[in-house]
């Protein structure tokens, strides 16, 4: 229902335009560079009305609302049954997604959350700098000449910290690349074709990670899996089902987003010269430039919920049982915000990127992406500085994560 604020009539807006551009987001085209056209969708209407009926938004302040405001909450899992999912617990990728913390609400979300929050905290992650150093260090020693940067350095780093952190042996993990990449599918536009290829990898990383966990029973070490299973074998506090979600959700957080936060910043990095030269050459430039290509380029783009309780949203009131999704790639680049928002300035102050979203599902992982993104990014340039892109990179076709699947590049 259209409101008035101001002499001007607001309104949810829907209509072949709008159709047509959240429709080329779902495509190559769109997914290439959605930048344009999350600016007309803005321009458009605060509010908008997609073709399935989801609510959408992409000013800043809506999209930190909607992260924010707990009358935004996940989507219950029942309602995956209204989406035309009703047997959605016979299908691994769906039921260790839509029960692991990032979807559950209170209280089991506030219950989970405080069990693995603790390793997580910014001291806990500062002292894992010397050891996530060494480790980048090891990766460029190996690197020479033309490489694909994904599978040599913005995969490895993370999935060797979280690997780590977790107690995942380390000749294990490099199968995890693709078994997540196809897990993750879930995140896109759910059809029996996308879990025919997510349901087999949730499976797998449920298995492997069950195995993990039976031997961390019979000789626990001094990794969080193990800490995981000493919570649940304390009592209450945790269930076997939910340490396998948790742990397969730590695992695949941790490298998945900051791997493509590694590509999409170095592919921002040689598209602006002058700011690539500014970052191997001032050290101190290292924190607000990793908040600054999280802001021109966000690994996650978009957040999904569902209304409550009734709630008013870009001015326009919003009724229970609306879903809403909020494009935070869009609010990252609202002029609102950010003077110049298409530019890269790597030593823009101001406002938090909203790419860790916000709220009581804000990114448990944050302080180690950014601490893995603060340390490599600078290490890589300072040791080829004369570094370049070699063919053409080839991007992941999904909606939600943006980033790359090969990013050829001559070290130099
Ligand atoms: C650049 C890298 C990363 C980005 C852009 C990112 C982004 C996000 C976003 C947007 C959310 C909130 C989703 C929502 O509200 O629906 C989230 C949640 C989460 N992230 Fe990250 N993440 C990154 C790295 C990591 C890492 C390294 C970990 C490692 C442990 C991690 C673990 C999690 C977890 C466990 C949640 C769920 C928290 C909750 O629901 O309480 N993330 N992340």
């Amino acid at each position: 229902m259209p409101v008035s604020e101001g002499g001007a009539v607001l309104g949810v807006v829907g209509g072949t335009e709008v159709a047509t551009l959240l429709d080329e987001l779902t495509r190559t085209v769109g997914r290439a560079d959605p930048y344009p056209r999350y600016a007309r969708l803005r321009e458009i209407s605060p509010v908008l009305r997609a073709e399935d009926g989801a609510l959408v938004v992409t000013r800043y302040a809506d999209c930190a609302q909607v992260a924010r405001d707990p009358r935004f909450a996940h989507l219950p899992p029942d309602m995956l049954a209204f989406l035309g999912f009703p047997d959605w617990t016979e299908h691994p990728a769906l039921r260790m997604f839509y029960t692991s913390l990032l979807i559950l609400n209170p209280p089991d979300h506030t219950r989970l959350r405080r069990l693995v929050s603790g390793a997580f905290t910014a001291r806990r992650v500062q002292a894992l700098r010397p050891a996530i150093e060494r480790m980048v260090e090891e990766l460029l020693d190996g690197l020479a000449g033309e490489v694909d940067f994904v599978e040599r350095f913005a995969f490895p780093l993370p999935v060797n910290v979280i690997g780590e952190l977790l107690g995942v042996p380390a000749g294990d993990r490099a199968q995890f690349q693709s078994l997540v990449r196809d897990w993750t599918q879930v995140l896109e536009i759910l059809s029996p074709e996308v879990l025919r290829t997510a349901d087999p990898a949730a499976a797998a990383i449920r298995d492997y990670l069950a195995g993990l966990v039976a031997q961390r029973r019979r000789t626990p070490a001094s990794d969080l899996i193990s800490a995981l299973v000493a919570a649940e074998e304390a009592g209450d506090q945790l269930t076997e089902e939910e340490l396998l979600t948790t742990a397969a959700l730590l695992f695949a957080a941790g490298f998945e987003t900051t791997t493509n936060l590694l590509s999409n910043g170095l592919v921002a990095l040689l598209a602006n010269p002058a700011q690539l030269d500014a970052l191997r050459d001032r050290p101190d430039l290292a924190q607000s430039a990793v908040e600054e290509l999280l802001r021109f380029d966000s690994p996650v783009q978009l957040i999904s919920r569902v209304v409550v309780d009734p709630v008013e949203l870009g001015g326009i009131p919003v009724d229970e049982g609306e879903r809403v999704i909020a494009y935070l790639g869009a609010g990252n680049r609202d002029p609102e915000r950010f003077t110049d928002p298409d530019r890269l300035l790597l030593d823009r102050a101001g406002d938090a990127p909203l790419s860790f979203g916000g709220g009581i599902h804000y990114c448990l992982g944050a302080p180690l992406a950014r601490l893995e993104a603060q340390i490599a990014l600078p290490a890589l340039l300072r040791r080829f500085p004369r570094l370049a892109p070699a063919g053409t990179p080839e991007r992941r076709e999904s909606l939600t994560i943006k980033g790359f699947l090969r990013l050829p590049v001559d070290l130099r």
